[in-house]
């Protein structure tokens, strides 16, 4: 399969990009120039309706792991609203012109609401977590941009929701923070990339949320995820303390 990544060269693109790259050839897209795993690099702004319909072409499937830089991107609205909610429009919408059918979008379990009832905030409808700011509410306008194109055009997505991503090995945050501590919502990005790798293969696939964690936790209900996708986290943080967080 022929697949773009956006965000290539981002925290998450980068382990994104070893695994999804060891088996399909991928297009990698950021706007800064970065080093990857991607077969194909391309600095491009997602933010360009024309630029997206370019990058996208002749490719099989997308993988969308773009965002506004933080904290700075989430001050005022135009850059967040520019990169994750206007690129991720603009990239379905080229999807849609050139007859692509399948994308996986990184999301976020901070689209959810705290608390068991609900574990399954269906895409594009909730329950959602507003009021926490432009970082959640534009990750769940994403959701909502799949669900129209679902409806609209017929394209499937795996909405891939993690927690905290950290790569076990080096336990430093993308901030630089030191992880002292093991948390259940702790996902290496490697372990993205293989879930990615699974949403992609399932032949039925239609639109679908996939909470993911090293195993349930309050709003995260890992065990049907990886019942469906057929896939367990490998990155286990075995070195980190463990603390009663279930
Ligand atoms: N880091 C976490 O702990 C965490 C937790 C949950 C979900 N996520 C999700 O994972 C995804 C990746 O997050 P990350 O932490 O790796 O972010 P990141 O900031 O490290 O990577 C995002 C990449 O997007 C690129 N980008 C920004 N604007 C662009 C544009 N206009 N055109 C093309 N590329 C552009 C950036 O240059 C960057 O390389 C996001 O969808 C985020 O919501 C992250």
């Amino acid at each position: 399969m022929k697949l773009l990544l956006t965000g290539a060269g981002g925290y998450t693109g980068r382990g994104l990009s070893e695994v999804l790259a060891a088996h399909h050839s991928v297009r990698g897209v950021d706007i800064v120039e970065k080093k990857t795993a991607c077969q194909e690099f391309k600095v491009a702004d997602i933010s360009n309706y024309e630029t997206c319909q370019k990058i996208i072409e002749g490719l099989d499937a997308l993988v969308m792991c773009h965002m506004a830089p933080n904290p700075h991107g989430y001050k005022t609205p135009p850059m967040s609203f520019d990169i994750n909610a206007k690129g991720t429009a603009n990239l379905y919408h080229a999807a849609q012109e050139a007859g692509i059918k399948k994308v996986v979008l990184i999301s976020s379990c901070g689209v959810l609401v705290e608390g068991k009832s609900n574990r399954d905030a269906q895409i594009g409808v909730g329950p959602y977590n507003y009021g926490k700011g432009l970082y959640t509410l534009t990750k769940i306008i994403q959701e909502c941009i799949a669900l129209d194109y679902f409806k609209a055009a017929q394209i499937a997505t795996a909405v891939l929701r993690p927690g905290w991503i950290v790569y076990d090995g080096e336990l430093v945050t993308k901030y630089g923070e030191k992880m002292e501590r093991y948390y259940s919502s702790l996902l290496d990005p490697r372990d993205i990339g293989t879930a990615a790798l699974a949403a992609l293969a399932l032949p039925d696939l239609g639109l679908e949320s996939f909470n993911i964690g090293q195993h349930d936790y309050s709003e995260v209900n890992s065990t049907t995820t990886q019942a469906r996708l057929k896939w367990t986290p490998t990155y286990r943080f075995e070195s980190l303390p463990r603390v009663d967080d279930k």
